[in-house]
């Protein structure tokens, strides 16, 4: 039987999400790749213990994720039920609709009618009565944003979600989003974007000053750009990594010149006494513009080595804008 370690949060560094009471870990841990159908439940199991020792106490999934779709969800809340059922009271869990589900018009979008079914297969599968956040996982311009926002709402009052969060929304979506759920008395308290040193299109969009201004959190995926942010590719694609195995990221976009700059990030990274992991982590956090961190792994050994930069999240100006030479 699982038993947390009791050092678990003299680690970890919590920040509140936005304008909400609710506090985030600064690193959270997803659920996108290697936790479904086709994946080892050991080493699952072995994660989300590793995670949750290190004071990880955000866990975020879909109700896509898999392969097969449904079946992270699924596995989760097999280990819920039996392993960390104990602990539900400290652990946030999110899930999201909004992504291509079920064939026929309403398993993909932002209709009432998806959303409602979807989070309530996803409460099934993961055995849960209620979830933490409830996201919608991407705008969807053919359905009336009252619509989508107002199902959000009426999922709070129902208590299947505590919050609501939205993803994949840029400035002007979220700003619309924030104001019709505030009408429904409903806070937005999150917007989950991709970020990372080597995707930055929402600084154009000034998307972390407009979520600070709507008194709304910032959670960053990819924040290692699927693996490319680290050593893992410095001597070659290995036959276990995520360009081998998985559509989502194609060994073609690791070319020499993406490599060239890694591995200068890389002798940079080793300069600050830490990992190139960990130096991506920190420069997402830096400037508390981010409140978390959302991280995938592969390997208990990876959520270890993504942990360690608390301790070295500080960057001096020209560290900053060496970084920006090295990828411009
Ligand atoms: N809202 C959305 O639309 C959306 C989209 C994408 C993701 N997400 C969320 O964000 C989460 C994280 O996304 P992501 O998995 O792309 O994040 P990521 O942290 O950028 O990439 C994770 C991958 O990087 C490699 N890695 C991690 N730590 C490492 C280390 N210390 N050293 C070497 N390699 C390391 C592993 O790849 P290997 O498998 O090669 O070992 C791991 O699977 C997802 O699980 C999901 O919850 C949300």
């Amino acid at each position: 039987m699982y038993l947390a370690k009791e050092d678990r949060y003299e680690k970890m560094k919590y920040l509140r999400c936005g304008n909400s009471g609710l506090h985030l870990p600064r690193v959270s841990l997803g659920l996108w790749h290697n936790f479904g159908s086709v994946d080892r439940y050991e080493n699952m199991r072995n994660m989300l213990f590793t995670a949750f020792d290190e004071g990880i106490t955000h866990f975020d999934l879909a109700n896509n994720y898999g392969p097969t779709p449904g079946s992270a969800e699924s596995n989760f809340g097999r280990i819920m039920s039996e392993d960390l059922k104990p602990y539900r009271d400290e652990m946030i869990i999110s899930t999201k609709a909004g992504y291509y589900m079920w064939p026929g018009p309403y398993g993909d979008g932002g209709s009432r009618k998806y959303l409602m079914s979807s989070l309530d297969q996803s409460l099934k599968r993961m055995g849960l009565d209620y979830v933490d956040i409830f996201y919608h996982h991407r705008f969807d311009p053919n359905t009336p944003l009252e619509e989508t926002m107002e199902a959000l709402s009426d999922i709070v009052r129902s208590g299947k979600a505590l919050y609501v969060g939205i993803s994949n929304y840029n400035s002007e979506q979220a700003r619309k989003a924030a104001e019709i759920l505030k009408a429904n008395h409903t806070p937005l308290l999150i917007n989950q974007i991709c970020y990372n040193m080597m995707n930055r299109w929402s600084e154009a969009d000034h998307l972390q000053e407009t979520m600070k201004e709507l008194g709304a959190g910032m959670i960053v995926f990819s924040p290692l750009a699927q693996g490319v942010l680290t050593d893992r590719y410095l001597n070659g694609i290995p036959e276990d990594s995520r360009a081998k195995r998985n559509y989502f990221l194609h060994e073609d976009s690791i070319t020499e010149e993406v490599l060239a700059k890694v591995r200068k990030l890389n002798e940079m990274a080793k300069g600050r006494g830490q990992s190139l992991a960990d130096m991506a982590l920190a420069w997402n956090l830096r400037e508390d513009k981010v409140t978390s961190v959302l991280i995938g792994a592969s390997r208990p050994e990876q959520i270890l080595d993504n942990v360690r930069f608390l301790k070295n999240m500080e960057f001096t100006r020209d560290e900053l804008n060496e970084i920006d030479r090295i990828l411009s």
